[in-house]
């Protein structure tokens, strides 16, 4: 088997790929909207989303190539958000992905538009390209985790908690897990379950990644958090020290930094029992949520 780099380095090219040629043909979309589009979607991100679904379809049986469309379609949704995320009246961050933020380059009104029609152009490529069955359940997967009660509700959590903690009662390990499980691990567990029903795995499969995904998504967002506290903007590509300023709830904030580092380590070692009775199959899945909880970016 080769390395998880090189396994990933081969996955993300194809990835890359796609994505490319699906914002490619966009007939009627103004220039200036497409431009913003693409810029954002083919910035140099981890692709994380699309990998799990990938991994999810060759796990239970599927090829890689079958999952791209599923791992397209939840790239574009979390490149909307991210768009979203950055602008003024979110996070209001000027670096993404070692780049400038989409409204810094186009203007926040060209930048609210890439970021709306990345979303809907996300649930055209499943319908579009998965027979009507398996495309309508993707469709109602995706729409389920991106929406009010899955990355858009836990986005306005995090708002809704910024600034306000001291006017709040405490707030409770459970409560920010249930934030940070919809505003980051919703996306995370979709990716991964499209990839489940499009190799046509068992319910039994559903479950188990659902479970992997909630683990890796909470570790994931710990590990997101503990980047802005320690990180350097070079590595992550985003600024970094922010959360605390503007009052976000984070691990950190909440539990401290070692006993968040703790929490992840914790976290990725379940989500790799939960995979262990499928064997060599998920022994992938078990390195890349190691990858999530020691990486630098
Ligand atoms: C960043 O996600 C936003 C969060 C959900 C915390 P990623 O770290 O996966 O971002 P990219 O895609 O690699 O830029
Ligand atoms: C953003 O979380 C999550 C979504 C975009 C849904 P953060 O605000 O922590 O992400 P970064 O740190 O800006 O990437
Ligand atoms: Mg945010
Ligand atoms: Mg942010
Ligand atoms: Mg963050």
């Amino acid at each position: 088997m080769s390395s998880l780099d090189d396994y990933l380095r081969q996955k993300r090219t194809l990835v890359d790929a796609y994505l490319d040629e699906a914002l490619r043909q966009c007939d009627g979309c103004p220039a200036t909207l497409l431009e913003a589009m693409r810029y954002s979607l083919l910035a140099p991100g981890k692709r994380l989303r699309p990998l799990l679904a990938i991994l999810a379809c060759e796990a239970c049986g599927g090829r890689d190539r079958d999952a791209l469309p599923a791992g397209a379609a939840v790239e574009m949704v979390h490149a909307y958000s991210l768009i979203h995320d950055d602008l003024p009246a979110m996070d209001d961050d000027d670096l993404r992905r070692g780049r400038p933020t989409c409204h810094k380059q186009f203007g926040e009104a060209t930048a609210i538009l890439a970021g709306d029609a990345l979303l809907t152009r996300a649930f055209e490529v499943l319908a579009r390209m998965y027979p009507s069955s398996v495309g309508a359940e993707c469709c109602l997967e995706l729409a389920a985790a991106a929406g009010a009660a899955g990355m858009v509700g836990g986005q306005m959590d995090d708002l809704a908690y910024e600034g306000a903690r001291e006017r709040l009662s405490p707030v409770s390990l459970q409560q920010l897990e249930a934030l940070h499980a919809r505003k980051t691990g919703a996306l995370f567990r979709v990716a991964l379950r499209m990839g489940v029903l499009i190799a046509g795995g068992s319910n039994d499969l559903l479950e188990r990644f659902d479970e992997y995904g909630h683990r890796f998504g909470l570790a994931f967002q710990i590990t997101d958090d503990l980047l802005d506290v320690e990180g350097t903007a070079d590595n992550v590509g985003k600024r970094v020290q922010k959360d605390a300023g503007r009052g976000k709830l984070t691990y950190p904030g909440l539990l401290g930094v070692a006993e968040s580092r703790r929490r992840a380590e914790r976290l990725c070692r379940e989500a790799c029992e939960v995979l262990s009775p499928l064997g060599p199959a998920a022994a992938r899945l078990a390195e890349l949520a190691r990858y999530v909880v020691e990486r630098d970016r």
